[in-house]
């Protein structure tokens, strides 16, 4: 399975069995964290432990059994920090995806004073992401969480603008990766422009609004074929 597969398999998943990330993932998961790492300038750390996730209360009780998590960390005086987490963030996403473990982005619900992370100076913990082996296909649990948070799903045109009509396939066909692109509460808030041959992304102007803009990005350029990559801009 390559990263694009991953996209169409990937959902958010917020219950794991009750064991940890076997070695064979882990080892992966950790090789992918030194390249991304390198890539970016960003410090993402893999952590296995339950703490963070262990207060019901700070949980909302919508995560169970969560085995380890992953930390987006990085420079705060990078002005595309929140960005860039959002864009190697999804990269490492979809790697957990690929060797069949289960995720989701998690902005708000764990508990931030239990989170283990290591940081250096000038450095700061942006969001951090649950990663296990999934419990089996969707719980009842999972599927009642994802009515309460999931936002209804845009369609694929409130998604772009363009100024060719019908927009080129290969634009399409990075643009149905963008529609599924995890967002906070789904909210699916960037937009795609191709225009007098330039393509740009826009979004609002929260912090949270520039992760998922990251998460986008990547979501296009994995399956852009015609040359352009967001990556270079960043
Ligand atoms: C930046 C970001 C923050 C998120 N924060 C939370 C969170 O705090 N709690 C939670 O349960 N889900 C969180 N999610 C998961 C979203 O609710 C989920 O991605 C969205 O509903 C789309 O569902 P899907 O991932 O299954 O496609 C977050 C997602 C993103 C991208």
């Amino acid at each position: 399975m390559d990263l694009t597969q991953a996209i169409l398999l990937r959902k958010s998943r917020r219950s794991y069995k009750d064991e940890p990330i076997p070695q064979m993932q882990a080892d992966a998961l950790l090789r992918s964290i030194d390249e991304l790492n390198a890539q970016s300038g960003l410090h993402i750390q893999l952590v296995t432990d339950k703490q963070a996730f262990a207060s019901i209360r700070k949980n909302y009780g919508f995560f169970k059994n969560v085995p380890a998590y992953f930390v987006l960390a990085g420079n705060e005086s990078d002005p595309k920090l929140h960005e860039k987490v959002g864009y190697y963030g999804e990269l490492l996403v979809l790697e957990a995806t690929r060797l069949g473990l289960g995720t989701c982005w998690v902005g708000s619900t764990y508990d931030k004073a239990q989170t283990k992370a290591e940081l250096a100076e000038g450095e700061r913990v942006v969001c951090v992401v649950s990663v296990g082996v999934a419990a089996g296909n969707d719980t009842l649990r999972e599927r009642t969480i994802y009515s309460m948070i999931h936002t209804k799903s845009k369609k694929l045109e409130d998604l772009y603008e363009c100024d060719e009509t019908p927009p080129p396939a290969w634009f399409l066909s990075a643009m149905n990766a963008v529609l599924r692109a995890p967002s906070a509460r789904n909210k699916q808030p960037v937009r795609i422009i191709y225009k007098d041959g330039k393509i740009e992304a826009a979004t609002g102007e929260f912090q949270v609004n520039k992760i998922d803009l990251g998460i986008a990005k990547c979501h296009f350029d994995l399956e852009c074929k015609n040359g352009f990559q967001f990556k270079n801009e960043l």
